[in-house]
């Protein structure tokens, strides 16, 4: 189906740069109007913002930037802290290509980001997305960046009726006709533009479309469609995995943690160790046998729930107290009050919550 472009591409960048130049948000990682951004921070923030808010990411990127305010000193820190500095972020296979990614830009690419999205996407943890944006924000480059917020934006403009994630692709080439050509045309501000508007006024729920440059050439708001588009198609439920956390506490006040396998879900973290994580039931018999030491286990009451990107998750508790000499390899023994210097990742905090307001 060919979607009618009821005005120019040329008048709608017209539009969009002219209403980011006086409604653009102030973000920590953006230039002033007029200057090009430092392409580390742009990259900085792409990553973190993969998944995650502005709102969210605020406060990490200012962190990591005191921290690291150079690509050449995020290669030089240790992976653990980097890991540490990014808790709460989730997705922390995102945090070690980051960290990855640094490495090679500093060592083998004297500390320079490419400037093309070919060249961005041969880096760790930078997909197509990504590449696109950097390229556009960082280095003034022609691209089709397209995130959540240009979608909607696109399904509305353009009343795409099909559902997502089934008409990605017709966004994609719907966008790709809209956005700037060339150096000149702004593409990075043009992005940002979009991203703003679908933040601030083209928002999923009850668009502001009084104040939409584009108001006037909008098919949903034509339509009267612009609160149902775009639409979704029925998510598949996530399932329940289950799992046992054991609480070891010693005598001496410190709790077991250990280190999880670098490959798979929060890879290389630090957590309250735990029996694996499946759709079936465990019984507390079937977890004695799993657990890393043997010991008399009391089950705690409560349960921690999180969701992951595919499963839910719940944990249920079994606690123990040991003597100071027990010994256990790949033991990390922390006392509760240095918990925090450790990369608990948000599941583990919980369960540490509520150990600690059992015990
Ligand atoms: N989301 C991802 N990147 C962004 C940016 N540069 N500005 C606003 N929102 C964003």
């Amino acid at each position: 189906m060919a979607y009618k472009i009821v005005t120019s591409p040329a008048a709608m960048r017209r539009e969009m740069l002219a209403w980011y130049d006086r409604h653009r948000r102030v973000l920590p990682w953006r230039a002033v109007a007029g200057e090009i951004s430092d392409p580390y921070l742009v990259w900085l923030s792409e990553i973190m913002l993969q998944q995650t808010t502005v709102a969210t990411v605020g406060p990490y990127f200012t962190r990591f930037v005191e921290r690291w305010p150079t690509v050449f000193d995020l290669a030089a820190a240790n992976l653990d802290e980097v890991l540490h500095g990014w808790q709460g972020l989730g997705y922390y296979a995102r945090a070690r290509n980051m960290h990855k990614c640094a490495k090679v830009v500093a060592q083998d690419l004297d500390g320079k980001f490419p400037e093309t999205e070919s060249g961005l996407s041969t880096l760790p943890g930078i997909g197509p997305y990504t590449a696109a944006a950097i390229s556009a924000i960082a280095f003034g480059e022609p691209a089709n960046v397209v995130d959540g917020n240009i979608e909607r934006v696109m399904a509305r403009f353009f009343a795409v009726e099909q559902p997502l994630p089934d008409c990605k692709e017709v966004l994609r080439d719907l966008a790709g006709d809209v956005a700037p050509k060339t150096v000149r045309g702004r593409p990075g501000d043009f992005a940002q533009a979009v991203m703003d508007l679908g933040a601030t006024v083209c928002t999923p729920r009850k668009p502001k479309c009084l104040i939409c440059p584009w108001q006037r050439s909008c098919a949903a708001k034509d339509a009267g469609l612009q609160e149902e588009l775009p639409r979704k198609a029925r998510k598949k439920a996530k399932p329940v995995r289950r799992g046992v956390a054991f609480w070891v506490m010693r005598d001496d006040g410190a709790v077991l943690l250990r280190r999880r396998p670098e490959k798979g879900l929060l890879g290389g973290m630090i957590e309250v160790p735990s029996t694996d994580w499946l759709e079936g039931e465990w019984t507390e018999n079937k977890a004695r046998k799993v657990a890393p030491l043997k010991s008399d286990w009391t089950a705690l009451p409560g349960i921690v729930r999180h969701t992951f990107t595919h499963f839910h998750l719940e944990l249920s508790i079994l606690a123990t107290r040991v003597g100071v000499a027990e010994s256990l390899t790949d033991a990390i023994w922390s006392t509760p009050d240095r918990l925090g210097e450790h990369a608990l990742p948000t599941v583990m905090k919980k369960v540490v919550n509520l150990a600690l307001k059992a015990g």
